[in-house]
């Protein structure tokens, strides 16, 4: 798994950075190439010497080297590699990578690429438990950074908790686990619609629902995460785009379709927009005025773009996924919309009020195939959409015809 990779290693400051020498001698026995970067507060708790000799390669510590960016400048260092690892990622180069700082090589290498990174925090129990470092955390996560600990022991400082880097054999797992996930879809192309359409009324109005995009965006991105080349048809949402992904921003659902079609052919389609099933017939080109007459908006069906993707044909996406948010009978109205649209595999949710499933973090799913219904357990969107993307993958693979429903024995619909 580790063959050819080529791995940028950042050694912060810390009393576990030594334990980054261990990192290196186990990747490079893996097969992987390993490059260092020193921070200065690194470079007082190992040697530049010692990265290097087990490294095989020159250690990086110093942004303004003349001669080290004749040879290597510190775009290309990070560009050049698969993976940047930030092992000991100390409290002080999380918060400045969460702030986009780049005041030196290990900080600008961070911030000038789009190298997936995985951090291995290791700090004292109280820094790694404050709200900011929490925050910084959590905003990096949400930007597509992996992590890999910090686990509880004791601490160097003598204090008990929460901080401890994950021992070398954790951090090279997770590497290798981040090289085996992305390689699962790698070179499959994957089409996802996600979030609401407007449909204009007049240039100032428009109808809408209440969909925030949350579970569309999430399985966009862990599709990416997958190796997939991801294409996220996106209706207005306040969510940033996903990490990995190309997102192409629409209004109405005839743009939503025209985007869709442009996409195409992809070998997956995942149909997670709530796409307005009516648009205004005749739009107005000038704002409406309130004085007169009451406006009578007349209504016209808009285009099923889940439907038009299913449609038997040469290009049909191999897998087909819609999904079906009901208030009522949600397996019922969901397995005959399967039917209907004429897509492979269903994911229904209940979307009554009392769920708290439109705009919330969390989705129960019906994943109905084939062959019979599946009911997940209550899950956040971010899960649902890993296990979403796992499933397709493992579809992909077994190239079976069947859903994974059939396979893991469920109960026919
Ligand atoms: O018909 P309904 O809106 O309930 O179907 C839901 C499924 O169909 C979702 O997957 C949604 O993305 C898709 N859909 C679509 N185009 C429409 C309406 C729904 O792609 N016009």
């Amino acid at each position: 798994m580790l063959s050819a990779k080529r791995i940028l290693l950042i050694v912060s400051g810390g009393i576990a950075a030594y334990k980054s020498l261990e990192v290196i001698r186990r990747l490079r026995e893996g097969g992987a190439a390993v490059r260092c970067i020193l921070t200065r507060a690194g470079a007082e708790f190992v040697t530049p010497l010692s990265l290097a000799a087990l490294s095989g390669d020159k250690v990086y510590d110093d942004l303004f080297s003349l001669t080290d960016e004749a040879e290597m400048g510190h775009i290309e260092l990070s560009r050049d590699a698969d993976l940047l690892v930030v092992a000991p990622a100390s409290a002080d180069l999380l918060a400045k990578m969460a702030t986009g700082q780049a005041n030196d090589l290990a900080t600008t290498a961070l911030l000038a690429t789009d190298t997936p990174i995985l951090v291995a925090p290791a700090m004292n129990v109280r820094m790694w438990e404050h709200a900011a470092t929490q925050a910084n955390m959590a905003l990096l996560a949400e930007r597509g950074v992996f992590s890999v600990g910090p686990t509880e022991g004791e601490m160097a400082c003598g204090e008990y908790g929460f901080g401890r880097l994950a021992e070398p054999e954790e951090i090279v797992a997770a590497i290798a686990d981040f090289f085996r996930a992305s390689d699962r879809l790698r070179g499959v192309r994957v089409l996802v619609t996600s979030g609401p359409t407007y449909e204009a009324i007049d240039p100032v109005r428009y109808i809408a629902n209440r969909s925030s995009g949350r579970q569309g965006h999430a399985i966009a991105e862990a599709l990416a995460r997958l190796g997939a080349e991801v294409t996220l048809v996106s209706g207005p949402t306040g969510l940033a785009d996903p990490w990995g992904v190309r997102v192409v921003r629409v209004e109405s659902a005839e743009d939503m379709l025209a985007a869709c079609r442009s996409a195409v052919p992809v070998q997956v389609a995942v149909c997670a927009a709530a796409v307005a099933d009516w648009k205004v017939k005749s739009a107005k080109a000038q704002k409406l005025k309130k004085d007169g007459d009451l406006p009578r908006l007349e209504l016209a069906p808009n285009p099923d773009i889940l439907a038009e993707l299913s449609a038997a044909g040469e290009g049909r996406p191999a897998l087909v996924i819609g999904f079906a948010a009901e208030t009522e009978k949600v397996i019922e109205h969901a397995t005959a919309k399967r039917a209907k649209k004429g897509c492979d595999w269903i994911l229904a949710n209940d979307v009554s009020p009392q769920t708290g499933t439109f705009g919330g973090a969390e989705n129960r799913i019906h994943m109905i195939d084939g062959a019979g219904v599946e009911t997940w357990p209550v899950m956040t969107k971010t899960a649902v959409a890993a296990e979403l993307a796992e499933r397709i993958a493992d579809h992909l693979a077994t190239g079976s015809g069947k859903g994974p429903a059939a396979r893991r024995g469920k109960t026919a619909a």
